[in-house]
C-alpha cells in the first residue's frame, strides 16, 4: 500500500512540474509600472519633497516611500529607524515629535544644494501628490510601532482615497502588519516584500499570503523567471526592487512584473 502512494506521489509530483513549466510568466501586456525609489534616491535627498518631485518630473508612475511613527503618533516619511544617516540630527525617530523632525535638515547630507529640505509627513504627501502619480507606501519596522497599520488607513479615510484603486499600495516586509491593515481597509491593496536566502516561499505561504495581499515584492537578487512564475500562478503580481543600472532594469524589464523600483527612475 505504502508503495503505491508512492508511485502516486511520484506521479503527481511530475505532472505538477511540467504544468508549473508551461506556465506564461505574464498574460497580460500592460506596460510596466516605473516606481522612484524613496522619490528619485539616485539624484537628490530620498523621502524628502524634492525627490518626489524629481520622480514624477522622470515620468515614475508611482513614488516609493517608506513611513515611521514619531514620539507624537504622527507618520513621518523617512527610512531608517534612527535620523542619523539623512539628517543633521541624532536619535531614534520615535523618540522625536513631528514638529522636532520638521526643524532637522534632511538635505545637505545628500549635497548643500539640499539644504533646505525636511522630513516630509504622510499626510502632506497624500495631499501633494494623489491623483498626480501613484503611491507605494512602506510600513518600516511595524513591530516597533503597534498602531502604525491604524494610523496610515486613518490618514487614507480621511482624504477619502481609499476607493480601492491601486493608485495607492501599502507594503511591509512584515506579513503580520500587512494581514491586519488589509482587515482594517480591504480596498488599498497590500503587497509583501521578500528579500529571502536559500529555498524561499513555500506554496502554503504563497497562498497563506495570497487570502489578502494582492503583490509579492521580491528584491532583485531572488527575482527571476521562476520566482515570477510561483507568484503569479498564486494569483499574485510583483513589483521588482531596487533596480541602479541599465543592465539590470533591461533584465528586469524582460521578466514582466507589475512594476519596477529604480533610484534613477528615468532607467525604466
Ligand atoms: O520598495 C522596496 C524597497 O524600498 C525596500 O527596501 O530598504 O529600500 O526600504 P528599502
Ligand atoms: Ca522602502
Amino acid at each position: 500500500m505504502r508503495t503505491v502512494s508512492k508511485i502516486i506521489l511520484i506521479i503527481t509530483s511530475f505532472l505538477r512540474a511540467i504544468f508549473f513549466k508551461k506556465k506564461p510568466i505574464k498574460t497580460t501586456n500592460q506596460p510596466i509600472w516605473k516606481i522612484g525609489h524613496r522619490g528619485a534616491a539616485g539624484y537628490c535627498p530620498e523621502n524628502t519633497f524634492v525627490s518626489f518631485e524629481r520622480a514624477f518630473e522622470m515620468g515614475a508612475d508611482y513614488i516609493e516611500l517608506d513611513v515611521q511613527l514619531t514620539k507624537d503618533g504622527r507618520l513621518a516619511v523617512i527610512h531608517d529607524t534612527t535620523v542619523n544617516r539623512t539628517t543633521n540630527g541624532k536619535g531614534r525617530v520615535s523618540d522625536f515629535t513631528m514638529d522636532e523632525l520638521k526643524k532637522l535638515d534632511a538635505g545637505s547630507w545628500f549635497r548643500e544644494e539640499f539644504k533646505d529640505e525636511q522630513i516630509p509627513e504622510l499626510g502632506e504627501v497624500l495631499d501633494r501628490f494623489v491623483g498626480r502619480v501613484g503611491l507605494l507606501i512602506e510600513l518600516k519596522k511595524p513591530l516597533l510601532y503597534p498602531s502604525i497599520e491604524e494610523k496610515t488607513a486613518e490618514e487614507l479615510i480621511k482624504r477619502n482615497i481609499s476607493k480601492g484603486n491601486e493608485n495607492i499600495i501599502v507594503q511591509s516586509f512584515d506579513r503580520k502588519s500587512m494581514k491586519r491593515f488589509h482587515s482594517i481597509l480591504p480596498s488599498v491593496p497590500v503587497g509583501i516584500l521578500v528579500k529571502y536566502n536559500g529555498p524561499g516561499l513555500s506554496n502554503m505561504e504563497l497562498r497563506k499570503i495570497a487570502e489578502y495581499a494582492s503583490f509579492i515584492n521580491p528584491k532583485i537578487t531572488i527575482a527571476n523567471k521562476r520566482v515570477l512564475n510561483r507568484i503569479s500562478q498564486h494569483g499574485l503580481k510583483a513589483i521588482i526592487w531596487t533596480i541602479r543600472n541599465r543592465r539590470d532594469a533591461t533584465r528586469m524589464k524582460e521578466l514582466q512584473p507589475a512594476g519596477i523600483v529604480a533610484d534613477y527612475p528615468d532607467l525604466l
